[in-house]
């Protein structure tokens, strides 16, 4: 039944990852709409009659999902999968976006909980900012699970469900690390584009890249021109795009006029186009291109692996994700067990959250097509132009 379960969510998921991804793209975040409440697009059954019908255990309750933005691919797939997949469940799904803005967000929670919510389920844009408000939940008996960001400082919080965090560092630096081809005889130089310091995943890659490429940088196989290696020196507020591009652009101009930049270590695709528009704006072409990699395999970012102007990315199948939050919420709710693999790593300050860590997976050329398209994540037509 759990299998014949899982393949309906999956199945129903997939469909809503398809129609999203046909979508067109995401309206960006404006500064003129500061409290954004659009949800994604609306996933839909799925059209396969062979798909075992799921059994409707949540009716009569209601789910609350916060996410952070629109503005990148990654948690619209999200939004839409936890919605898809709850409602197949029978709960009423309250799915509410907030444009990266942080007290938006903050409002966005309080109005879930004045609405009624029994249970919340929130992927933080600050995960430290957020202590009153789960406190308020706590406070009303409603239970908070934490989605792919953990929440800091609360012990409001029931469950976890991620990636490895720091295996998504792990699996980007080992990637460098063999394909670089550097050697201390023959040096190559690399510049590191991190994640947000308001979120926690974006301190736990930092720490899985360091470890693997600390020995090259300390045997000066690799050399950072700029000496921005510290996580304080080379982060990136909010994921920002743009906050990526003009930090590349004041690199190449201040410390690689006379030499190329030839590895970007960036922890998310957002950035590496930043990082790819500062390259273009330089003069890189074909025949000095730098390694890039990323993360969440985005659907541009997939077809920039097919062109090699990306040279690898991190795949994380939120269509899994969501499944695993699925059951979080069916175990606060309905008092099952959810499956949890991790009970030591995610200390937020206050107490250690049990967690269900999904395995990220590195795609490259050699096997995008295996990982994105044998499983349904991409179809072929989508990444064909
Ligand atoms: C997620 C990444 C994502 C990044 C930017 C992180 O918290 O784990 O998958 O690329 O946020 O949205």
């Amino acid at each position: 039944m759990k299998k014949k379960l899982l393949s309906a969510l999956l199945s129903a998921a997939m469909v809503a990852t398809l129609l999203v991804g046909c979508g067109g793209a995401a309206p960006a975040a404006t500064a003129e709409a500061p409290a954004a409440t659009e949800e994604a697009p609306a996933a839909e059954a799925p059209a396969d009659d062979a798909a075992p019908a799921a059994e409707a255990t949540g009716a009569g309750k209601k789910v609350a999902v916060a996410m952070p933005t629109q503005s990148s691919e990654r948690w619209i797939n999200d939004g839409a999968n936890m919605k898809s997949q709850l409602e197949e469940l029978g709960y009423e799904v309250d799915l509410q976006y907030a444009e990266d803005d942080v007290q938006a967000q903050v409002a966005q929670i309080e109005n879930m909980i004045a609405a009624g919510a029994d249970c919340l389920v929130i992927a933080a844009i600050d995960s430290d900012a957020l202590v009153n408000v789960e406190q308020q939940a706590k406070d009303a008996g409603i239970p908070v699970i934490a989605y792919d960001r953990l929440l800091m400082n609360t012990d409001a919080v029931s469950y976890y469900a991620t990636f490895d965090n720091k295996g998504v560092g792990t699996k980007i630096g080992e990637y460098i690390v063999e394909h670089c081809e550097a050697t201390p005889d023959a040096p190559k130089t690399i510049e590191l584009f991190m994640g947000s310091p308001d979120d926690n995943n974006a301190h736990m890659l930092y720490a899985g890249l360091m470890e693997q490429i600390q020995p090259l940088l300390d045997d000066g196989s690799l050399i950072c021109k700029s000496g921005q290696l510290e996580f304080d020196d080379n982060n990136t507020l909010r994921w920002d795009q743009q906050t990526a591009m003009k930090r590349c652009e004041d690199i190449l101009t201040r410390y690689y006029a006379d030499e190329d930049l030839n590895i970007i270590a960036s922890a998310f695709d957002g950035l590496s186009y930043g990082c790819m528009s500062a390259l273009e704006g330089a003069g890189y072409t074909d025949a000095n291109w730098p390694m890039i990699t990323g993360q969440d395999a985005e659907l541009m970012a997939t077809k920039h692996i097919i062109s090699g102007k990306q040279t690898m990315s991190i795949a994380k199948d939120t269509r899994l994700l969501a499944a695993k939050c699925v059951t979080m919420v069916q175990a606060v709710l309905e008092g099952s067990e959810p499956e949890i693999n991790d009970t030591t790593t995610y200390d937020n300050g206050k107490i250690v959250v049990p967690s269900y860590l999904c395995e990220p997976v590195p795609v490259d050329q050699s096997n995008y097509k295996e990982v994105l398209i044998d499983s349904g994540y991409y179809t072929e037509d989508q990444l064909a132009d």
